[in-house]
């Protein structure tokens, strides 16, 4: 038997009317903020991500999916493809191929799968999908300004109140910028020299190639080294510590409650000043339930205009995990299930589903050759409400028996009030 790949999984109704309804609520949020819905390719050129997230963190030295493309011609060498590890890039890289600065462009939103080959367990898995946004632009349209970080974390705060997510953690830090991440860096390599040599290979690695990474450090016996490092919040210039109090000065007012982590350093080279981390108490060892950052220098770095942004990737499957609402509750059953009854009924009965779906009542058909008995099981079976008997005497009488399948009561209703019986019902 062939199955879905480790790390991948279907997604089945019920548990997909959940998905739905989540991200039906973020699009309305995105709308309200005026984020627009950008859809970027599932894969993207290697070196896209390598000069984005960066060539020391764990997504691109060990997590890609990268392949090499067939040249056009048999003897031209490929090109180096990679399926999106994440969206942020493949945005930034829209933002500058299209200008969209020039159409004002400057909010977009998406929703989709990415792809990172770690070890799956409960809410992390290879294929995995992000509800993301990034606010980017010329400086002009507010890009760089603390009250569009602020904007962004508030307009997150709303959307899981909105879902009814109630038990998160903001975590805010700030990671500066490369003014101060030099002094930083070089404080970091000094306190690193003496005690690399104890940590994990990776971290070794890390003390003198990206210091910054050894934050990203999951090894048990690392820990307390880690946290006797000097921490970013210390190296902070006046411009990025007006810019971090201005933000949580915006998040006070405004009533969104955060903490201040400055281990937090996000897991990707392109951060800036702000960086966050939702997290929610039920979810286990994977409890980001979505993280985010500012990014001034990303578009420079690809080739693009100076376009300061920062934006935020929910993970869709981990949101899901923490919703209080059932599947069932959401998830929409058939109103009614029609029976026909006998020879000839098949095409009544599709003349009346017709007219029934065209005023959005959701309808099931069953088929003439089915014994009544059958019809009432498959009924139940999905969930329908109503049955709806359409016999040779129904059709004569222009009326219809309706059986309410909970109750069992069983009335006689005209053809041209059905629609409105049964949705009253609902
Ligand atoms: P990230 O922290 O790598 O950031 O991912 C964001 C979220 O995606 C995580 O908090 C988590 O909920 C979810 N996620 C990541 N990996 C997995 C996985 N293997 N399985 C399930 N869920 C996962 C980014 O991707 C940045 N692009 C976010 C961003 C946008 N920063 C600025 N703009």
């Amino acid at each position: 038997m062939i199955k879905a790949i480790r790390g991948t999984r279907d997604l089945l109704p019920p548990d997909t009317a959940l998905w739905n309804f989540v991200e039906a609520a973020a699009r309305d949020v995105f709308r309200a903020y005026n984020f627009h819905e950008i859809r970027t390719p599932i894969f993207e050129e290697t070196q896209l991500f390598s000069r984005s997230v960066g060539e020391d963190t764990d997504i691109v030295s060990k997590e890609m999916y990268t392949w090499e493309d067939r040249g056009r011609a048999q003897s031209e060498k490929g090109q180096s493809i990679t399926l999106r590890p994440e969206n942020t890039a493949g945005v930034v890289r829209a933002y500058i191929e299209h200008k969209l600065w020039e159409r004002g462009l400057n909010k977009l939103y998406y929703i989709g799968p990415q792809f990172r080959r770690e070890r799956p367990q409960k809410g992390r898995y290879r294929q995995f999908f992000q509800i993301g946004a990034e606010a980017i632009g010329p400086p002009t349209a507010g890009s760089e300004s603390p009250a569009r970080d602020a904007e962004v974390l508030e307009m997150l705060a709303t959307l899981l109140d909105r879902l009814g997510i109630t038990d998160w953690t903001l975590e805010l830090n700030s990671v500066g910028c490369p003014n101060d991440r030099a002094t930083y860096n070089e404080a970091l390599k000094n306190a690193l020299k003496p005690v690399a040599a104890k940590m994990c290979a990776d971290c070794q690695r890390r003390a003198v190639t990206n210091p910054l990474r050894v934050f990203d450090c999951k090894v048990p016996e690392d820990q307390p080294i880690i946290e006797t490092l000097p921490r970013i919040s210390q190296y902070l210039d006046e411009p990025c510590r007006r810019h971090f109090d201005a933000v949580q000065g915006i998040l006070t007012a405004v009533g969104v409650p955060f903490t201040l982590n400055d281990r937090l350093v996000r897991g990707l080279d392109y951060y800036t000043r702000t960086a966050f981390e939702f997290t929610h108490g039920a979810l286990g060892a994977q409890n980001a339930i979505l993280g985010g950052g500012r990014y001034d220098g990303l578009s420079e770095s690809l080739g693009g205009p100076h376009a300061p942004g920062i934006g935020f990737a929910i993970g869709e499957d981990r949101l899901v995990m923490s919703l209080k609402e059932s599947a069932d509750a959401v998830a929409r059953k058939p109103d009614v299930y029609i029976a026909p009854l006998g020879p000839g009924m098949d095409r009544e009965s599709a003349r009346l589903a017709r007219e029934l779906r065209r005023h959005d009542v959701v309808v099931e058909l069953g088929d003439e050759t089915f014994r009544l008995k059958k019809s009432f099981e498959n009924a139940s079976k999905m969930g329908a409400r109503f049955a709806l008997i359409v016999g040779e005497n129904e059709v004569k009488a222009g009326a219809f028996a309706l059986k309410n399948l909970e109750s069992g009561e069983q009335i006689s209703v005209p053809r041209a009030e059905l629609a409105a019986k049964i949705q009253s019902a609902s």
